[in-house]
């Protein structure tokens, strides 16, 4: 049977999702189309080949519970989709690091690392054989997510990439996978059909129409941990990065745009309100205007992509492929070391999936 063996760094409300989706998918029929996902057997892996093997965290309410349980742990407030088995994987203690911002330790109620001490990341991930590293720390995790990437490398795993650090899209980065003969995808990911996608689709299609955009601005309001964690502009500096590159990549000139997480309202819990603003010009000089507005749940949203992302991350070690993978990255993440149109990069990932591509 084949067999995909996950690790997960961060069990918030994203990977909630995922092991959710997971169990929701577990019995779904090749050659169906099941939401969210590209295929039911991708590249020869069914959804149910992954199988959740070790966790960490550094919230004490989490902290040496079964992983079925710590899912559903507060602060964690996705919706319930599936009723998720016990998965004998405990939750490991984590190196907090820049993980946790001041204003968020509450909140993440953060275990006393300094008495009890933190796994030793690269053992667990060697003891428990894992295969694919996903990171789903906080924005603003830049020395833990470097940390993270190198255990990885460590360990000998893949590493997936969820969030807003430059790791598959850094040129060192990308050479020291290289270098350790292992993929690496990233970074931060696209959600299925989120703000990023849309303003993208709006965006394309003024091109493909001659329309010049003259200005676009983006704005996100959301309840969870990730919203209340970038109130901080600090943290979220590498966040606006990749959310405005996603956009004004697609457009031959300059573009005024402001794009980001705006507001963190706490009674929309992990519902998330996106409003996009596109103004511009068409024939005669003529104004338009596009207001768009989205309403998501926003952890599912990601689900389905980040178990693509798991199952492409094992064929890139089945194949060897070493350093970024860059069709399924152009594909599942807002900032991939190569921005291409959405349609091309799908086309990218099925011609990698059939091996017509090399990565
Ligand atoms: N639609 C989506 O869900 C989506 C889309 C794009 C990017 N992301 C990114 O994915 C990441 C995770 O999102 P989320 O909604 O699950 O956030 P979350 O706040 O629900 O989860 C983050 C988890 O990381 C834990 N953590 C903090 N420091 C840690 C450390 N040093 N080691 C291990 N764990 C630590 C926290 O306790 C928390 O449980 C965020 O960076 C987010 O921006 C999510």
């Amino acid at each position: 049977m084949p067999e995909i063996r996950v690790a997960l760094v961060g069990v918030g409300n994203s990977a909630s999702a995922l092991i959710q989706g997971t169990q929701y998918y577990k019995d779904a029929k090749e050659n169906t189309t099941v939401p969210g996902l590209m295929h039911v057997n991708f590249g020869g892996y069914h959804i149910r080949d992954m199988k959740f093997v070790a966790a960490f965290e550094v919230n004490k309410d989490k902290i040496g519970k079964d992983l079925s349980e710590a899912i559903f742990t507060k602060p964690n407030c996705v919706v319930k989709i599936a009723d998720v088995p016990h998965l004998n994987v405990k939750v490991s203690s984590a190196p907090i690091m820049d993980g946790v911002a001041p204003h968020m330790r509450e909140v993440f109620n953060v275990y006393d690392e300094k008495a009890e001490g933190s796994t030793d990341v690269v053992q667990v991930l060697k003891d428990t054989k894992a295969q694919v590293l996903v990171n789903y720390l906080p924005v603003g995790s830049r020395e833990a997510t470097r940390f993270y990437a190198q255990c990885a490398m460590d360990a000998g795993c893949a590493f997936v990439n969820c969030m807003p650090e430059f790791i598959a899209s850094n040129k060192d980065w990308a050479e020291k996978f290289e270098h350790a003969g292992l993929p690496v995808l990233g970074d931060d990911i696209k959600s299925q059909v989120g703000a990023t996608i849309l303003h993208r689709s709006l965006v394309r299609l003024c091109l493909d129409r001659g329309v010049i955009v003259d200005e676009t601005y983006q704005l996100n309001l959301g309840g969870d941990t990730d919203f209340l964690n970038m109130t901080v502009e600090e943290r979220l500096k590498t966040k606006r990065v990749s959310k405005t590159e996603a956009v004004t990549s697609l457009v031959p000139y300059e573009l005024p745009t402001r794009i980001g997480p705006s507001d963190y309202v706490h009674f929309l819990n992990n519902k998330k309100i996106c409003y996009i603003t596109l103004k511009g010009r068409k024939f005669g000089d003529r104004p338009i205007t596009i207001n768009a507005k989205l309403e998501v749940e926003d952890s599912p949203n990601s689900g389905g992509v980040v178990i693509d992302l798991i199952r492409a991350a094992k064929i890139a070690l089945d194949r060897k492929i070493t350093g970024s993978l860059l069709s399924m990255s152009s594909y599942a993440f807002k900032h991939p070391p190569i921005q291409v149109p959405d349609p091309q990069a799908r086309q990218w990932t099925e011609d990698w999936i059939a091996g017509k591509r090399d990565r």
